[in-house]
């Protein structure tokens, strides 16, 4: 996969957020493999994790302390501590299920057990296609506590996944789902809204410029935005979106900070 090799620093986060990213995992020397996306302002704190490409849309609230992997996230999605997306599956059939004969540099242990081998050793190593498949988490989606999500799987708009929830299927926009593994409990809403709500797809638009909107009354809030978007009122959100060219010329030494 083509990847930017990007100098971070040891302290880049006040460059980050003066553009709106607060994504502590972006320090240091580091590889990031094109298709990756982060649109502004967001917040990711969990540990992230560059071997495949990451897209985070704008207002994401994503708490720290869990890990991100081959994850496509939409916008306003709010993720809680502990929350473990894209973790590798193993092949179960083969003659191991160790890493080591899909990915022989693992530790360096071919270094370390073939020094005069390295390159044979990574001819010869086999190809696992399902070790990481993509995530999809769509917009206004909200994630407990220590919640772990299956690499592959597709969390619907408007879903909410229960704290300590183990997700193994997909996941229908705008449902509740809890429990170990993952089922649908209810709708958060009725299918009359629900269906309001995908034809809407509120998120286009920044909050900050619906103000004045009942957020808290959602059969109103949905009439008002639907209003204001007749009159032209408001226009589609278009955040920054940093990807890992516009990342690397923030960080060299002769690139000026964006405005
Ligand atoms: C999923 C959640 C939103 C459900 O809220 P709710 O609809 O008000 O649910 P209720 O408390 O009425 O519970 C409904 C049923 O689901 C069960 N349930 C609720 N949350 C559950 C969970 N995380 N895992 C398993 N079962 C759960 C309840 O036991 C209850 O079961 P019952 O009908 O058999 O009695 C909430 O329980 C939750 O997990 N919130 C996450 C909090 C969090 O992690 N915050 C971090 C900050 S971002």
């Amino acid at each position: 996969m083509e990847a930017t090799e990007i100098d971070f620093g040891s302290n880049p986060l006040p460059t980050l957020l003066q553009n709106g990213l607060k994504i502590p995992s972006l320090r240091g020397r580091l590889r990031i493999v094109s298709g990756t996306a982060f649109e502004a302002p967001t917040s990711v704190q969990p540990q992230l994790l560059f071997g495949y490409p990451l897209q985070i849309g704008a207002f994401c609230s994503i708490s720290g302390t869990g890990s991100l992997e081959n994850v496509q996230i939409g916008r306003y999605v709010s993720i809680a501590s502990g929350v473990v997306v894209g973790t590798h599956e193993h092949p179960m059939d083969w003659l191991t299920s160790s890493r080591i004969t899909y990915h022989p540099q693992l530790h360096d242990w071919h270094r370390f057990c073939a020094p005069d081998r390295v390159e044979e050793i990574l001819a010869n190593r086999c190809r696992f296609a399902g070790a990481c498949p993509t995530t999809r988490i769509g917009n206004d989606v909200w994630i407990g506590n220590s919640v772990f999500i299956k690499s592959g799987v597709t969390i619907g708009d408007g879903a909410v996944i229960g704290a300590r929830s183990v997700v193994t299927k997909d996941v229908p926009p705008y449902s509740i789902a809890v429990g170990s593994p993952a089922k649908v409990r209810r709708p958060r809403f009725s299918e009359r809204i629900v269906e309001r709500l995908m034809r809407l797809r509120w998120w286009r638009y920044s909050l900050y410029d619906l103000a004045g909107v009942s957020f808290d009354c959602v059969e109103s809030a949905i009439s008002q935005v639907e209003q204001r978007i007749a009159d032209q009122d408001i226009s589609p959100y278009q955040g920054r979106v940093w990807g890992p060219g516009d990342l690397k010329a923030l960080f060299t030494p002769e690139a000026k900070p964006v405005a």
